[in-house]
């Protein structure tokens, strides 16, 4: 028998020990949270067989605060690159039993390498977190460190997508440079995100709460809007994460993934004519509108919870990756408001740095009026949404389902604002403002001379809603291409956005616009 070389014996000591990172017994305790693994989790991530680890011996090199003592191959990140449907990513996972994933100088050095070969290569960066943010033992060199990181994740910004999965708990700079990347997928229950924790909070304001209430899932999801997805269990969420993947190019320069599609192309869907009631305050779900023109089971939205009375999400159409932005009229009557400004504008420009075309559904009654939303700035972040929909270049396709009225039907992808096809159901509405208010300003002098104003401003109001809301006065004015039937709307999308599928469009050179935030 051939004695093995103990050289290589050595390497294979070695590569187990980096295996194990902070050892048996701290794998054993997050096992008992009902935690995985860095390694386990890139297993469910990556296609099988495809991940290559790099820089697996690296440990740091402080010696502060007990340091000196305490080595662990790796530093509490396990960093490479693999596939995801047959597509290069690279990747990094914070090792939770290495000093709580904590980041010091040389995991960032780590996590700085994968980023810039991901940006050399033109191909997504996926981060799973679960750390405790900066490591006090290594001070100032922790969050220089950090900001090593911030600084790529912007720079990189645009370029290739950035994912991040949150996996524990993620505190301090573990939750800035998630807030950095395109999309953040959290666990329910396992994780939470804040930049200081209860116990600070607790000395600082004299606050009390626990971390699920002050960042966990639910808050990030339905109350900050700082998260994008969620999923009851870790497989869960890193599944959703492959799955969100796929509708994005791998850099900004390809187009997304075809998929062939399962549902046919030219299929029309008869249950569209119904579907919007004959009386315009009455709602009906624009869900059911989304999922009857894409391609069957494509639609992942995005931001679910965060926003309602909008809706974002990814999804195919004839196999092609598509953005939906559609207003919901079941909630709040699809009206603007900061919450949605802001899930548009993300979401729009999330599509267009790579290369995703929009699909708008127009149905809102306009901005939301009031005091508090004046005060916060809805003129800021409404403008938000102009400056997103006029500078993405992607293909641009919107369908008027029902109400386009004043600043809700300009922000909307808008024919002026470069949206290449605009079409309208016959149900659209599409005019300044509504009928009741128009009259009011409008005539308000010859309803205060009227001998009987009720009758009088039933019949402006009547004679208003002839002339403006229906799609006819403004496809004869050429703000609409075309007005179709409700279940024509996916083969007619189809078409357009195949008749786009070259678009070029150049935008002035500058340095960078600056959207007011
Ligand atoms: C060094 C740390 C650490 C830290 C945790 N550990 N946080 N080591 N620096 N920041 C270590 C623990 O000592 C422990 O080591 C191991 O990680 C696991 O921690 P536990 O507390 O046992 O785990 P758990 O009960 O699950 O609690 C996890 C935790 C908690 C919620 C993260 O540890 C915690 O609150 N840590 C402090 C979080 C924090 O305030 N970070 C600084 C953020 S400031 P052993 O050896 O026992 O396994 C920051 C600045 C950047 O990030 C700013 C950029 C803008």
């Amino acid at each position: 028998m051939v004695q093995e070389d103990p050289r290589i014996l050595e390497l294979r000591t070695m590569r187990e020990k980096a295996r194990q990172g902070g050892g048996a017994d701290r794998i054993q305790k997050q096992h008992d949270k009902g935690k995985l693994t860095a390694r386990e989790r890139l297993d469910i991530l990556l296609d099988p067989g495809t991940f290559n680890e790099l820089e697996p011996y690296i440990t740091h090199q402080g010696d502060e605060l007990g340091l000196a003592s305490e080595h662990y191959l790796g530093d509490g990140v396990v960093t490479g690159y693999g596939q995801i449907d047959g597509r290069t990513v690279y990747v990094y996972a914070q090792d939770f039993t290495v000093y709580g994933g904590t980041l010091g100088e040389m995991q960032s050095h780590k996590i700085c390498r994968v980023m810039d070969l991901a940006l050399r290569n033109g191909v997504p960066m996926i981060g799973l977190i679960d750390s405790g943010g900066a490591r006090i033992q290594e001070g100032i060199r922790a969050l220089g460190a950090y900001a090593e990181i911030f600084r790529r994740n912007a720079q990189y910004s645009g370029v290739i997508p950035q994912i991040s999965v949150m996996l524990g708990p993620c505190a301090g700079g573990a939750a800035y440079s998630p807030a950095l990347t395109d999309l953040i997928i959290m666990v329910e229950r396992n994780s939470y995100m804040f930049l200081t924790g209860p116990e600070v909070i607790k000395a600082v304001t004299g606050e009390r709460i626990d971390p699920e209430s002050l960042g966990g899932t639910e808050v990030h999801m339905a109350v900050s809007g700082t998260a994008h997805l969620s999923a009851p269990t870790e497989e869960e969420a890193l599944l959703l994460c492959r799955r969100a993947l796929g509708y994005l190019a791998s850099n900004n320069v390809e187009n997304p993934p075809f998929t062939p599609p399962a549902d046919d192309p030219l299929r029309m869907d008869e249950e569209l004519n119904a579907i919007v009631p004959l009386d315009s305050s009455t709602p009906y779900d624009m869900h059911d509108v989304i999922e009857r023109i894409v391609d069957q089971g494509t639609f992942l939205e995005i931001q679910p919870v965060f926003a309602r009375n909008v809706i974002t999400g990814f999804a195919r159409m004839g196999g092609h990756s598509v953005g939906i932005v559609a207003q919901q009229p079941m909630v709040m009557a699809g009206v603007i408001d900061i919450g949605a400004s802001d899930k548009i504008t993300r979401f729009v420009r999330t599509c267009d740095c790579f290369n995703v075309p929009l699909v708008t559904l127009v149905d809102s009654p306009g901005f939301l009026p009031g005091i508090d939303q004046e005060h916060a700035g809805i003129i800021r972040h409404g403008a938000k949404v102009l400056y997103a929909y006029s500078e993405a270049t992607v293909p641009k396709v919107s369908v008027i389902t029902r109400k386009g009225y004043g600043g809700a039907y300009v922000v909307m992808s808008s024919k002026y604002l470069g949206t290449d096809v605009n079409y309208a159901w016959p149900s659209a509405e599409i005019a300044v403002m509504g009928a009741e208010g128009a009259v009011n300003i409008v005539y308000r002098r010859q309803l205060e001379q009227s001998t009987d104003p009720v009758a009088e401003r039933e019949r402006l109001v009547a004679e208003y809603r002839e002339k403006f809301n229906n799609p006819y006065y403004a496809a004869r004015n050429g703000y609409i291409d075309d007005i179709i039937e409700p279940r024509e709307t996916r083969p007619k999308i189809i078409a357009a956005l195949a008749a786009l599928r070259d678009k070029y469009a150049s935008a002035p050179p500058r340095k960078h616009g600056n959207m007011p935030v």
